[in-house]
């Protein structure tokens, strides 16, 4: 029988894929409540939940997930009886330069999130429970010209980030196997769409675009990834918090893949005829830099599960998706241009910086 969740903890909220999840998820359902944690890195923004603010069932509170102490009283007031685990950090190339900030949230404040969902599941005050972790085909590490990830692929990742996903993931199993926590785990592409943070390959290159910036393309430009719409994430996500077993491990994968530099082309040469500029103007911007080091070739997901036992499947074609998700950034300057002053100049400077090859 499908789980009816009535009041939910989502975790990270205020970034990326969170506030889209958030949004879709009270457009389908009302009536449950919503309790947003997200302690607002540099990642987490409140104007990505400007449409949802003022509706009755949802809360924000500002907090670290690793703060037990908040975490259990959240648990209790609200009655929560799932527990949605965005919140982390998730850049890799900052975890290349900065890992322990990784492990600190994605392991030990995942573990954390855990143990008080244990005790407040054990504690009986709600009727069914549901603790899921969202997590990443990085996991699995990187694949050749061929084959694809799958849920039996055994984990072996390759970056700082990756590998603390990794850990949180075998801890939410721990917690299933030993406590018999009724938990599930997802593990997702690369995802595009709104509200994306201008580090990441796509909204990175748009922003460059605009402004007339160089298009770092790392390394030779061939890796592959997998891209899938934010929004067909959060159906996914939906789908499988209300319907699948406790325990279970499924992957979301958009069966789309792309070499980078073929999705720069595509964005520089959408981006031209928006802008007014000639055609192949933007194209003269792409910069090939240094390597990003342990750089994952390919990653591909195999996505059929997810298909056979709930029936999820993207609803974006990609030509689709891009477009609107171009035209958000056009029509969305003034967000990008918060997002992407004081600290991310910075970031972007000292990243960049020597880079050209
Ligand atoms: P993001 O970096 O845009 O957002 C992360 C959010 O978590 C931010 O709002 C940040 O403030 C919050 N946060 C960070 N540390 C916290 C802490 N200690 N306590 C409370 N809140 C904290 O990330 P995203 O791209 O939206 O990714 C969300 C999740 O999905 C992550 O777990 C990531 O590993 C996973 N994922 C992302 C992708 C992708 O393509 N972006 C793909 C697959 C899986
Ligand atoms: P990214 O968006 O950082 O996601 P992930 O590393 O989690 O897949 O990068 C996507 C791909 O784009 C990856 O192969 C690295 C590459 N990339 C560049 O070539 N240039 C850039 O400036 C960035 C940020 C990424």
């Amino acid at each position: 029988m499908a789980f009816s969740p009535t009041s939910i903890l989502v975790t990270g909220g205020a970034g990326f894929i969170g506030a889209n999840f958030i949004h879709s998820f009270i457009t389908n359902n009302p009536a449950c409540n919503v309790v947003n944690l997200d302690c607002l890195t540099y990642a987490g923004n409140l104007k990505n939940l400007a449409a949802v603010e003022n509706h009755p069932g949802y809360r924000f509170v500002k907090g670290d997930i690793g703060d037990a102490a908040l975490v259990a009283s959240i648990l209790a007031e609200h009655r929560i009886d799932a527990v949605v685990h965005f919140a982390a950090e998730s850049h890799v190339d900052r975890s290349i330069s900065g890992p322990e900030i990784f492990v600190r949230t994605n392991v030990l404040g995942s573990q954390v999130l855990l143990e008080e969902s244990r005790k407040h599941w054990q504690s009986g005050t709600v009727a069914d429970f549901r603790f899921l972790q969202i997590s990443t085909d990085e996991v699995y590490g990187s694949l050749g010209d061929t084959g694809y990830f799958t849920e039996e692929t055994p984990l072996a990742p390759n970056s700082p980030y990756s590998a603390s996903k990794a850990g949180a993931d075998m801890l939410v199993r721990a917690y299933h196997e030993t406590y018999g926590m009724p938990t599930l785990n997802t593990r997702c592409s690369n995802n595009y769409g709104p509200y994306h943070f201008p580090e990441k390959l796509i909204p990175l290159m748009i922003h460059n675009i605009i402004n007339r910036k160089p298009l770092p393309v790392y390394g030779d430009g061939l890796n592959v990834r997998d891209w899938l719409h934010v929004r067909d994430h959060a159906a996914a996500v939906e789908t499988v918090l209300k319907q699948a077993a406790p325990g279970s491990v499924y992957n979301i994968g958009g069966n789309n893949e792309w070499k980078n530099i073929d999705i720069v082309n595509l964005v520089c040469d959408l981006l031209d005829g928006r802008l007014g500029r000639p055609t192949g103007e933007n194209r003269s911007l792409i910069t090939f830099v240094k390597d990003r080091p342990g750089h994952d070739r390919r990653y591909a997901i195999d996505a059929s599960k997810l298909k056979r036992d709930l029936g999820w499947e993207p609803a974006y074609t990609f030509e689709r998706g891009i477009a609107e998700t171009i035209d958000w950034y056009l029509a969305n300057q003034e967000w990008v241009s918060e997002v992407t002053s004081g600290a991310y100049r910075e970031y972007y400077a000292r990243h960049y910086e020597g880079a050209a090859q």
